[in-house]
């Protein structure tokens, strides 16, 4: 058993259902060696009840390191055995999804963000876990549910958590959920960021490593976070829609490696000669625009994108190869785009951080009842 990893990835890419699957993960390490990923979450019933079929969830190639696997479920047998059936696979860690708000999750499975209402179920669930693994396990949840929405009953959820089990790796959503009236994805935009409470997290809780999540969109904002304390940044939607942007300027601009000079031609042939294998070999086959979703952001804000969404859409339609797909939509793409090479991340100045640290809650103080619960 291990209680965490130090320090937490400085870069990761958040799980995201239908799309951090292998396609977008495979895109992705073409674009970063450092970046870790995060699987879709996986319930835990999934994998104990697909053993038969368990490299359809779980299997991934090896290139994909540091790669995280994260679970969802609110039965404490199921979460151990799937955590023994995912050993085998090596993932790098273990995370429960405690921020999910999706009906079929949140409500009528009951998992997801609704376990924040109860953390002593999250410690013995955490606890199993890491009972049950050899790597670092972390949690992943908002900032709060529904009206349950207080620094201080935020805080409550972190301790008991963190000192009724080896959790010691928080990733914060920094926005609550609300379990009624809105979709999934309104919760991802309408209850607003509160990134103070995660500053207020560093600093009340010393020992333990957060990583910040929420609403960050470029490679100067996740600059900025670390620049205030953030000990990790998690992107979302940004990696997924904007890949090229976000991903490829990972390795140099916050891991301080050489600049690796790849161009968006060297990534399209790449990808084209992966997915045209998965599309050849995979039995059964998979729908080829599964496949190219990924790839739907590639060319994001460059000249020629907006013709070569035209192009894509109407391709997307009808190919059955790779190769078809990208010999029909890249003559929509001028060749200077495809063949310079990746320069050096265009930086801007960013006070979104700083001036939540200036909106700091008040320090958390334990009561009573939560030190003796
Ligand atoms: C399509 C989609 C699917 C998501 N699926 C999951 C999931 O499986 N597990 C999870 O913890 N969060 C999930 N999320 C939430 C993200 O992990 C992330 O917390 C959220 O999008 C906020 O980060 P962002 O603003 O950088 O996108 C999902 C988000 C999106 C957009």
């Amino acid at each position: 058993m291990v209680a965490a990893r130090y320090p937490p990835p400085w870069f990761s890419v958040a799980p995201m259902m239908e799309c951090t699957n292998n396609y977008y993960r495979t895109l992705a390490r073409f674009l970063s060696k450092h970046a870790w990923l995060y699987t879709e979450m996986i319930a835990a019933e999934t994998i104990v009840f697909q053993k038969g079929d368990l490299d359809k969830f779980l299997g991934f190639g090896p290139e994909q390191h540091p790669i995280a696997l994260q679970i969802g479920g609110n039965d404490l047998d199921n979460l151990a055995k799937a955590t023994q059936l995912a050993n085998s696979y090596g993932y790098d860690e273990i995370n429960l999804n405690c921020g999910c708000p999706s009906s079929r999750v949140a409500g009528k499975g009951c998992f997801g963000v609704r376990l924040m209402l109860d953390p002593k179920f999250v410690a013995n669930a955490m606890s199993v876990i890491a009972a049950n693994t050899n790597v670092p396990v972390s949690v992943k949840c908002r900032i709060g549910v529904d009206d349950h929405d207080s620094y201080n009953e935020l805080c409550d959820f972190i301790y008991k958590v963190s000192s009724q089990s080896p959790t010691k790796h928080f990733i914060i959503h920094s926005r609550k959920a609300l379990l009624n009236g809105i979709t999934p994805k309104e919760n991802r935009s309408i209850p607003p960021l509160k990134y103070e409470y995660y500053y207020a997290l560093v600093r009340d809780f010393p020992d333990l490593q957060f990583t910040l999540n929420g609403g960050i969109n470029t490679i100067s904002e996740v600059i900025a976070a670390r620049k205030e304390g953030a000990h990790g940044v998690m992107l979302g939607r940004a990696a997924y829609n904007n890949p090229w942007n976000v991903l490829a300027h990972v390795d140099s601009a916050i891991y301080g490696a050489p600049s690796s000079n790849i161009t968006r031609r060297q990534v399209v042939e790449k990808y084209q000669i992966y997915g045209d294998s998965v599309l050849r070999y995979y039995d059964p086959k998979p729908n080829p625009r599964e496949v190219l979703k990924p790839f739907l952001g590639f060319f994001h804000s460059a000249p020629g994108n907006a013709i070569w969404k035209r192009k894509a859409d109407a391709a997307f339609l009808k190919f059955t190869t790779m190769k078809s797909f990208f010999d029909e939509t890249l003559v929509a793409i001028p060749d200077y785009v495809l063949d310079t090479p990746l320069t050096e991340t265009p930086l801007c100045y960013s006070d979104t951080f700083a001036n939540s640290k200036s909106r700091l809650p008040p320090p958390y103080s334990i009561r009573e009842e939560v030190l003796y619960a």
